[in-house]
């Protein structure tokens, strides 16, 4: 048997992957226990399902250093001591459309302030893996370089509502359904530095009928979600065995 693999957990919302994740668990179904559930926004539902289950909770509240960023501009103090602008610039492949280079270096320096507070907390646990179960928010090259610290190493895992590489972005149901596609699916994936492109550890799909709507596809959808994470952390736990 595979030893329990402790494993942190980020959301930003409902946190019904994070709760599959937590009854896998608690029903001994995976060798893996949760350490943490961090959010980038208050208040949310996914929160209370980690307290209930006594795992600790924090909040690093990204809209509003973004705002504060935005408001009061962005200080070469406000950034974090080991944060290289030109480093970044050239690792990053989240912008790469017509953004300006004062586009670019916003978004790295408002996201590094962000990823700082986040790392703080992180990183105060001995973690094997840490799982993004619906966190809304793409990780920089700063953060994912002091979480996987030995080269060609993945300690990062995300669920993605498509079938990667089709539709990545924030809206992957929605965008498979506007399509007209007759399948849809999921994907759990590694994070790299790109949008939803990082190694992809498993996929589940389901059919969508003429009459479905898009509710219908969501909830499709997010049944596979359900089965195919702890599915996905199971495997990472039997590569530590
Ligand atoms: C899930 O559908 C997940 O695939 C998606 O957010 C939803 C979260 O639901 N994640 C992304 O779009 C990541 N870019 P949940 O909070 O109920 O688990």
């Amino acid at each position: 048997m595979a030893r329990k693999i402790i494993v942190g957990t980020l959301i930003s919302g409902g946190g019904t992957n994070l709760q599959a994740i937590i009854d896998a668990c608690q029903e001994n179904r995976i060798d893996a226990e949760i350490c943490f559930t961090g959010s980038d926004t208050p208040c949310v539902k996914g929160l209370e399902r980690a307290k209930k289950a006594q795992i600790d909770t924090f909040v690093v509240d990204y809209a509003r250093i973004i705002k504060d960023c935005k408001q009061h501009g962005i200080k070469d103090t406000d950034l974090p001591e080991d944060f290289d602008l030109e480093e970044m610039v050239s690792k990053q492949r989240l912008m790469v459309t017509d953004a300006s280079k004062e586009q670019v270096a916003f978004f790295l320096k408002s996201r590094a302030i962000a990823e700082r507070k986040l790392l703080d907390l992180v990183l105060a646990y001995e973690m094997d893996l840490l799982v993004l179960a619906g966190f809304m928010r793409v990780m920089t090259p700063y953060f994912i370089d002091r979480i996987n610290t030995e080269p060609g190493q993945h300690k990062i895992m995300n669920i993605h509502p498509a079938l990667l590489p089709a539709f990545p972005g924030t809206d992957g149901y929605g965008d498979t359904f506007r399509y007209g596609c007759k399948i849809g699916g999921c994907t759990v994936h590694f994070i790299d530095y790109g949008e939803d492109t990082g190694p992809i550890i498993g996929q589940k799909a389901f059919e969508i009928e003429d009459t479905d709507t898009l509710d219908d596809v969501k909830r499709k959808g997010l049944e596979k979600e359900w089965a195919l994470y702890p599915h996905c952390i199971q495997k990472f736990a039997e590569s530590f065995a």
